[in-house]
């Protein structure tokens, strides 16, 4: 059996729950227990879906990730089968510190659909729909910011360029500042960061430079569902990730990712902000209980869903 188009309205519950109950632990400084509480509460709603679902972007290898690890199964076991790339929290430090775009996320791809990518770096390299078909990651980031703007019709000094603030970005950040293009430094977030590329406000162009493996899946599978692109190469740090990276069925560690490689077929994507964001707001809390925005989408349709729901504590704890 295949997904079915409400399968994506199925998975928001699951987003929903991790978002209410990590951001109850916003700004604590405990990174561990902020995606702890995301993780429970994000494995028994995944597991009241009927799907016989596998995690294959998730927590960790199963000896170090007791819960929602590579390979476990998830849903009630009949129904559709289906691979699951999840991160009840993504920005873990976003959320300890109360900074901005915490989400919880899931993609969703029938079997074989996801990149098998282990806990490792990914090089990184995203657009929105109207720079689609114009970056190449095995070009410089200056022939690609030249590129991207020519297919925007701007100059490159009117791009935003998002980059992860780390020392292992000195070079990427003076070459692009030596193009002129802008840029905006995150802490952390850069699934959030690539998905803005697609946004109609137009805040941000491009998403460069390295960051996690398994969100680069994740990030690839929004940005199918709305058109835009994301190109990566992994960036392993010792021999064993490579390693590891070869036991999980990917053949050349070092070879370019396009779309196809990380997220293919029929792909549908749930995040709920847990902190507000670029794109989602986070997490409210009032007398009835407490407000949450998601947003669904499906590669199949391209249609994008922004879902407000109102919880109410005196039905159902939040
Ligand atoms: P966590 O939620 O696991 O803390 O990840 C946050 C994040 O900023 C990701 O968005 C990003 O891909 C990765 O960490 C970058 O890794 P590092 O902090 O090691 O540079």
């Amino acid at each position: 059996m295949s997904m079915d188009r409400n399968m994506a309205l199925e998975l928001v519950r699951a987003t929903e729950a991790a978002a209410l109950a990590s951001a109850r632990l916003m700004g604590r400084g405990d990174e561990t227990e902020a995606d702890q509480v995301a993780v429970d509460a994000m494995r028994s709603a995944l597991n009241r879906i009927e799907m016989k679902a596998t995690v294959v972007i998730g927590e960790g290898e199963r000896d170090e990730a007791p819960m929602l690890y590579i390979g476990e199964s998830v849903g009630t076991g009949s129904g559709p089968v289906i691979e699951i790339a999840l991160d009840p929290l993504e920005g873990t430090t976003i959320c300890a510190t109360g900074g901005p775009n915490a989400l919880s996320v899931i993609a969703a791809a029938e079997e074989g659909g996801f990149l098998h990518a282990p806990d490792t770096y990914m090089d990184k390299l995203a657009v929105g729909p109207a720079a689609r078909g114009a970056i190449d990651i095995d070009r410089s980031p200056t022939d690609n910011l030249k590129s991207v703007a020519d297919a925007l019709r701007v100059p490159v000094s009117e791009l935003t360029v998002v980059i992860l603030d780390r020392p292992r970005h000195e070079q990427l950040i003076e070459e692009v500042r030596a193009n002129g293009a802008r840029i905006k430094l995150i802490k952390d977030g850069d699934v959030s960061a690539a998905i803005a590329t697609c946004s109609r406000d137009n805040q941000v162009d491009l998403l460069m430079g390295v960051g996690g493996a398994p969100e680069g899946v994740i990030a690839a599978a929004a940005l199918r569902c709305v058109g835009g692109e994301l190109q990566g190469r992994l960036v392993p740090r010792n021999e064993q990730e490579a390693q590891r990276a070869r036991d999980m069925g990917v053949e050349d560690v070092t070879a370019k990712l396009e779309m196809n490689d990380l997220a293919s077929g029929d792909v549908m994507f749930a995040a709920t902000g847990v902190t507000s964001g670029d794109f989602l707001l986070g997490v409210r809390y009032r007398a009835e209980g407490a407000l949450t925005q998601s947003v669904v989408m499906r590669s199949a349709t391209g249609t994008l869903r922004y879902i407000d729901a109102e919880h109410n504590s005196r039905q159902k704890p939040v």
